[in-house]
């Protein structure tokens, strides 16, 4: 046979002999598509035919051909049936983002799995696998220019990186990559944001203090956790209800004796001032009779076995369970609409969990990798192995347009345990099941600097630990910095003693009610940042690095971080901190600095130049915080700054047709005065003249003027 006759024959050898190894090669396509991003392609994508994807907000439109020098182009290439990209890193870059990982923050040298996994009490050894999956790095140069590698893959796949090299090496087929390139690490941030798209703006009560226990029953117990935050002045906004509120496990009931009338207890929760949070689980219970499941199987919803037209069954809390196949628009509708009577119920937030999904009493902990998925909306029809880290992303986005849909006037709030690139756009986030230890307070914190690095704005860990029992000391030192991260939730297992602030005595309890006062006057600053981070993406928690990204050695901090640019948290417990010089020390309430919070709270600094909005203490953020207002204004060496604070109803949609203030602070200093100018910037939104005060903070101590903000100027004698 000749085979030059048989070019089809020669192409499939080609192919076969192709797959098994193929030499790094050049994007078959590359093209600019806007913001600082280009989009480079391997063989067999076509720019027009560019898979659905999960991630991005939409499908990149290619403007035009590669700009002129853009130095950074990956190579692709297929092993063994495994699609590998990779990327030569300029020598001196630091590397960051990949989302929820054990830490380092500074990704250098690293190796991550991204496989949803349901990874409870993790180490950083095992934490390799976590929860959710970020195929995004981030790369700082020396000279603070700053890059982004997007690998737009669900498939598993596994990051190594060295100090010259990305490797990501995928499981599925070859896919598309975007190289992001820009002058500072914010800017891409900001690049991410137009990518992947943002968080919407959160309630403001989301952004209080939330109490969570495995569980609080019956709702006697829920009540007397609401009245004792109350009786002991300690900030709260939000009680939360883990499983066992549940019938049998059975998503969306309530155990008829434990919890005869959730409505009565959310409403006894709201005369609190307390909103709640109940949690779903995507697993339904495998009973015919149990409503769930009878018209799930009746729209036939469910993901598909591997093998015959039978759903897969995986055993959750309730025991044998079936899974809404969320790739389908019509499943997603069906979840959607099970939120109406449960929402009805005077239900506030969802807490959407076991989400990877997690599956009990099987080798890899979640579903057999050839369970099938239909698809639709573009996506096509297929196995786990392609669905797998995008199930709790796309289980999210059905739930928040359940809750949209079932409560039109509020803004919904999801937090998602499982999640991947994209997944701020439906839910916030917390780090899972991690230990009453010092090492999971510390890591906790490169953990959600990283997740904010990879465009998730809202996490935290479980504060004091979910597992275990802690020390009053750990607890303590726990709160103190807890109560500046974007997430702020206690947690505790069964079986554990509890962990409300007032459960390991008094002094620690005094220490959780200074940190927990602390958080509730940074309110202003923290929903302003929300703000901004709904708009561009910025993360509200940001590693200390972004005060000076030209700055070597701040490159490695992970101890001391900031909140929004002009706040630094250094955590007592922290070891020669690697800070930026000049920043101004500054109280937040009085007796912060007394017994025994000495011992235990944070230092908070400022950045000269800046203007932080300050409310009052308040026990939830239904009272009215914002006045009167502080203004802690920190003068750069020229005597300047500048500052903003965002204002609105703090739930619904008014602010979307113009009702919210935004208000620029701007100081200067004329002779022995600091003047500080009050301009509204944007909004329509009537603000009633507030009494104000305005704290002048600098290394040689505080001055302070008090008036009514009617829009003019304040000045104060220096
Ligand atoms: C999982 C969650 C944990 C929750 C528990 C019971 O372990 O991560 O937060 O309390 O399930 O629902």
């Amino acid at each position: 046979m000749n085979f030059r006759s048989l070019p089809s024959i020669r192409c499939l050898l080609a192919v076969g002999c192709l797959w098994a190894t193929l030499p790094a090669g050049a994007a078959s396509f590359s093209g600019e598509i806007g913001d600082g991003a280009a989009l480079f392609l391997p063989e067999g994508i076509a720019p027009d035919k560019l898979p659905t994807s999960v991630a991005l907000v939409e499908t990149p439109k290619v403007r035009g051909p590669l700009p002129a020098g853009w130095p950074l182009k990956p190579q692709f290439s297929q092993t063994e049936g495994k699609s590998r990209v990779t990327l030569a890193v300029p020598a001196g870059t630091s590397l960051y983002g990949e989302g929820e990982v054990t830490g380092p923050l500074l990704r250098n040298g690293t190796d991550t799995v991204l496989w949803n996994t349901d990874n409870g009490g993790y180490t950083r050894d095992r934490g390799r696998r976590l929860y959710q999956s970020h195929p995004w790095i981030m790369g700082v140069r020396p000279d603070g220019r700053a890059f982004g590698f997007l690998a737009d893959t669900t498939f598993h796949a596994e990051i190594k990186t060295t100090d010259v090299l990305i490797d990501f090496v995928s499981d599925g087929p070859a896919f598309p990559v975007i190289i992001v390139e820009q002058s500072s690490p914010q800017e891409v941030m900001r690049s991410l944001g137009k990518l992947i798209g943002t968080m919407p703006l959160p309630p403001r009560w989301a952004l209080g203090y939330h109490q969570c226990r495995y569980s609080y029953e019956p709702d006697a117990r829920v009540r007397q956790i609401a009245d004792e935050f109350r009786a002991r002045r300690i900030p709260c906004d939000v009680i939360w209800m883990d499983i066992d509120y549940m019938d049998g496990y059975r998503i969306f009931t309530f155990d008829p004796k434990k919890f005869p009338e959730p409505a009565a207890t959310n409403g006894y929760l709201h005369e609190h001032g307390f909103h709640s949070v109940w949690m779903i689980d995507p697993g339904a219970k495998l009973e015919k009779g149990y409503p769930v499941f009878d018209s799930g199987t009746e729209n036939d919803v469910w993901i598909k076995a591997a093998n015959g037209d039978g759903p897969f069954v995986g055993k959750v809390w309730p025991g044998e369970c079936v899974f809404p196949d969320f790739t389908r628009p019509e499943t997603r509708a069906w979840w959607a609409g099970l939120y109406k009577d449960f929402i009805g119920k005077g239900v506030d937030g969802v807490w959407n969990d076991m989400n990877e999904p997690a599956v009990f009493d099987v080798p890899d902990a979640t579903m057999d990798t050839g369970a099938r998925h239909r698809g639709g909306d573009g996506l096509p029809p297929d196995t786990e192995a392609r669905y797998h880290n995008v199930f709790g992303m796309l289980e999210v986005r059905a739930s928040r347009e359940g809750i949209q849909a079932a409560n039109p006037d509020k803004r919904p709030f999801v937090l998602s345990r499982s999640g991947y690139l994209g997944s701020q756009r439906y839910a916030a986030t917390w780090t899972g099941d991690d230990v009453s230890s010092w090492e999971h307070l510390k890591v906790s914190i490169p953990m959600s600097l990283s997740l904010g690095l990879a465009g998730q704005p809202m996490s935290g860990p479980d504060c004091g630990g979910f597992q275990q029992s802690a020390t009053p000391e750990l607890w303590a030192h726990w709160v103190a910095v807890d109560a500046f991260f974007p997430f702020c939730r206690g947690h505790s297992d069964k079986g554990t003693p509890g962990k409300e602030p007032w459960m390991f005595g008094e002094e620690t309890e005094t220490v959780a009610r200074t940190a927990l006062e602390r958080r509730y006057r940074l309110l202003p600053y923290l929903y302003t940042l929300f703000h901004e981070s709904s708009e561009d993406g910025m993360p509200v928690m940001r590693p200390v690095f972004f005060a000076d990204p030209k700055d070597a050695n701040l490159r490695r901090e992970e101890q001391a971080f900031l909140v929004g640019g002009d706040l630094l948290v250094i955590p007592k417990w922290a070891k020669q901190p690697q800070v930026p010089e000049k920043w101004v020390h500054v109280t937040l309430v009085e007796g912060e600095d007394g017994a025994p919070n000495n011992e235990y709270q944070a230092e908070v600094r400022l950045r000269p130049g800046s203007v932080v909005p300050l409310g009052e203490i308040v026990q939830n953020t239904n009272a009215e915080s914002f006045a009167p207002l502080t203004l802690l204004v920190c003068p750069d060496e020229k005597g300047d700054a500048q500052g903003m604070l965002y204002e609105d109803e703090g739930d619904g949609y008014g602010y979307r047709s113009g009702d919210y203030a935004l208000t620029t602070y701007r100081a200067h200093r004329e002779g022995d005065e600091e003047v500080v100018a009050i301009e509204r910037t944007a909004g329509e939104r009537k603000l009633a003249g507030r009494p104000t005060v305005v704290r002048v903070v600098t290394t040689g101590g505080t001055h302070e003027a008090k008036a009514t903000d009617g829009g003019g100027t304040i000045r104060v004698k220096m």
